[in-house]
């Protein structure tokens, strides 16, 4: 069956998923957003690649770092940007979400960035729209977030260079992590050989070491001689019932320390897709010491949104 994201010519059409995409279109974003990223540094920031074209935001569930850098790389593609308020918007009145997408499609949109909370909401919309319409999934439940991953894999390439001889781990709430999801199929796609995934074992889904990951409970050891270090933000929102003693207990067992730190390689890199909750999973220390990349990481999520909303919109219809 074809990946339901690329068109019949295999071109990216819609981005939903980092999983079954090929290395080769993986590395085509990455690249793409290379020559994207010293943009930042012009005194006119845009390129009018999106010209005349009308991106509509549509976020169901909060965001900070994905819903800005959206917004800056549609405008910096020289994009229309509306960005619908949800809470003032009719679904409150009890309209579908696909009554709302083909009422913005009859307003001539030509991309929607989505994040919803329910899983498939944005392969959804995908398949009701009209084959000009492209869908960009920004997070939905905790089925994925391919544009963070794309990000998180950008930064890696940028500080390490080549995916194929890393040791990557990947700590905490991955049981309800999109991105861990989204993450395990671009490093593995993009060939790097150990990707590690460290949490206690009510954290981790079942069947994980099916994704190719090794699995290890004890951070001291899942961290030893890393190159990269992935902190997930505990996800109480999502959290049914009571997985963990308490906050400060889960902090003292699988909080990023120096001590614990310590451990990765001397140049290891530490990131995190943000929010972040000091003193839960991450100490302050670490979070603003000199391994920290989290920061980079958010600056070239524009640029790696604006190769995505370059990309799919280029794709025929
Ligand atoms: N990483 C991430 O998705 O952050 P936001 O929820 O702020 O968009």
């Amino acid at each position: 069956m074809r990946n339901p994201q690329l068109n019949r010519h295999g071109e990216l059409t819609h981005l939903i998923t980092t999983e079954g995409l090929s290395r080769q279109i993986l590395t085509h974003i990455l690249d793409t957003a290379n020559t994207f990223v010293p943009l930042a540094q012009r005194d006119v920031k845009k390129v009018p690649l999106l010209r005349g074209k009308s991106v509509f935001n549509l976020f169901f569930e909060n965001s900070t770092r994905t819903r800005t850098t959206f917004e800056i790389a549609a405008a910096r593609l020289s994009a229309d940007v509306f960005n619908l308020n949800i809470n003032v918007s009719s679904a409150s009145k009890g309209e579908t979400l696909l009554d709302t997408i083909a009422n913005l499609a009859a307003m001539q949109a030509d991309i929607f960035v989505v994040r919803h909370e329910a899983s498939g909401a944005p392969f959804l919309i995908a398949r009701h729209v009209a084959p000009h319409i492209h869908v960009v999934n920004a997070g939905d439940g905790r089925h994925a977030h391919p544009t963070q991953a794309l990000l998180d894999m950008y930064t890696i390439r940028h500080f390490k260079k080549d995916f194929t001889n890393l040791r990557v781990a990947i700590v905490g709430d991955i049981l309800h992590s999109r991105v861990a999801r989204s993450n395990i199929h671009a490093l593995t796609t993009l060939g790097v050989p150990e990707v590690r995934a460290i949490a206690p074992l009510t954290l981790l889904p079942s069947g994980i070491e099916q994704m190719g990951v090794r699995v290890f409970s004890d951070i001291k050891e899942g961290l030893k001689d890393v190159d990269v270090i992935i902190m997930l933000r505990l996800q109480n929102e999502r959290m049914r019932g009571a997985l963990l003693p308490s906050a400060h207990e889960y902090f003292k067992h699988y909080g990023l320390t120096q001590e614990k730190l310590a451990l990765a390689k001397s140049d290891a890199i530490v990131m995190h897709p943000g929010p972040m909750n000091r003193g839960v999973e991450i100490d302050s220390a670490v979070a603003d010491g000199p391994h920290a990349v989290i920061l980079d990481q958010v600056n070239f999520g524009i640029a790696v949104r604006m190769a995505v909303m370059s990309i799919v919109a280029g794709a025929s219809a």
